[in-house]
């Protein structure tokens, strides 16, 4: 008799900071791409709470920030049935993992990643442990999930690279014990630049008009666009060494229409610098608005959001527990 053999689906993480603004750059480089994954895949999407605790958090604004995230999650069109949508503090195992991790991290790796770097430059007062060890944090949720495929904003390269290590490293030692994850990274939208400063990427940690805050009124981003940093120039151009805040705008359109920035600029050439900015406004306007819509029925219904995370961290602890299980008996650790 013949029998027809599906092969398993491959696993998707990834995560966002529950700590602030969601903005058009995290929209963009990484949650429009979740959407378009996750048909293809098991996927896990978490809040990573804990990795926020690294800077200072208002506890009141965390708590809301988390919510507010799920709800963003579920808005932008993740399907919390069949995707995991949780928060990390509520599976204990990725604490436990980070530690396990952490005896396998060496300092001068850790010491080398550039976020290190950047943000204890920005908050040189408190420069703590957890900030140092961040990655290995980061590791332990991707490999806790024995997880394939991990998309993500070019910022988080680095920070992949090193969870790619520690696997091997580990694997080497204790062969089978994770899978070893590859990054998606876009190649058109992967680094979306502050509005103000377009050398420098868009982040929810700088001045507000530097960025696109994903639940912006439309006034706001038509503000926050006519604002952006351009050139000296009058050509429309995508070249993002020489022209960073043009390039910057046709990226963003690009990335919204489904093309590339350098075919973006052909549309557009011809047009003046207000235009393109305006381009840019009705855009994200466009595509901002029925998550925003769906976004505030969500949070109308604070029940719903809780059911859902509880469901999601449920899910994502069976699978977690099964992983560090795994680990805790090849590395030796006694069990009962
Ligand atoms: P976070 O919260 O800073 O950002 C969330 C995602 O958005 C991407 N991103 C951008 N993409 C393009 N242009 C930008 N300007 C921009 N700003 C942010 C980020 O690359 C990221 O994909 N360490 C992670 C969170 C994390 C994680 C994980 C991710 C924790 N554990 C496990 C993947 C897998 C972070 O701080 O992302």
């Amino acid at each position: 008799m013949e029998t027809t053999q599906t092969a398993p689906r491959k696993t998707l993480y990834s995560a966002i900071q529950p700590s602030g603004s969601i903005t058009l750059g995290n929209y963009i480089g990484a949650l429009r791409n979740f959407v378009l994954l996750a048909e293809d895949y098991d996927c896990l999407f978490c809040m990573a709470d804990l990795h926020a605790l690294t800077v200072r958090q208002e506890p009141a604004a965390l708590r809301r920030n988390t919510q507010s995230l799920a709800a963003l999650y579920i808005a932008c069109g993740i399907d919390p049935e069949k995707s995991i949508v949780y928060c990390q503090s509520h599976v204990p195992e990725h604490a436990e993992l980070a530690w396990i991790l952490n005896c396998f991290t060496y300092m001068g790796e850790l010491s080398r990643m550039t976020q290190f770097k950047d943000k204890s430059a920005k908050h040189a007062d408190n420069i703590n442990a957890g900030l140092f060890a961040y990655p290995s944090l980061m590791a332990a949720d991707i490999l806790l999930y024995q997880t394939n495929l991990v998309p993500v904003g070019a910022d988080q390269k680095q920070h992949l690279e090193l969870a790619r290590d520690i696997a091997n490293r580990l694997n080497g030692l204790y062969p089978g014990l994770f899978t070893v994850p590859e990054p998606y990274i876009s190649k058109t939208s992967a680094r979306i630049m502050s509005l103000s400063d377009p050398t420098r990427k868009m982040s929810k940690s700088d001045a507000e008009d530097s960025y696109i805050a994903v639940l912006d009124t439309p006034d706001v981003i038509r503000r926050k666009f006519r604002r952006a940093v351009t050139d000296s120039e009058t050509e429309i151009r995508y070249d993002p060494e020489n022209k960073p805040g043009v390039s910057n705008l046709l990226s963003i359109i690009a990335a919204l229409d489904g093309i590339t920035p350098e075919e973006e600029a052909v549309k557009m050439q011809g047009l003046q610098y207000g235009a393109l900015k305006e381009a840019a406004s009705e855009s994200v306007i466009a595509v901002l608005a029925p998550i925003q819509e769906r976004y505030q029925q969500l949070m109308g219904d604070k029940e719903y959001i809780q059911n859902t995370l509880k469901a999601g961290a449920e899910r994502a602890h069976y699978l977690a527990l099964k992983t560090l299980r795994k680990v805790y008996k090849k590395l030796g650790l006694y069990q009962l």
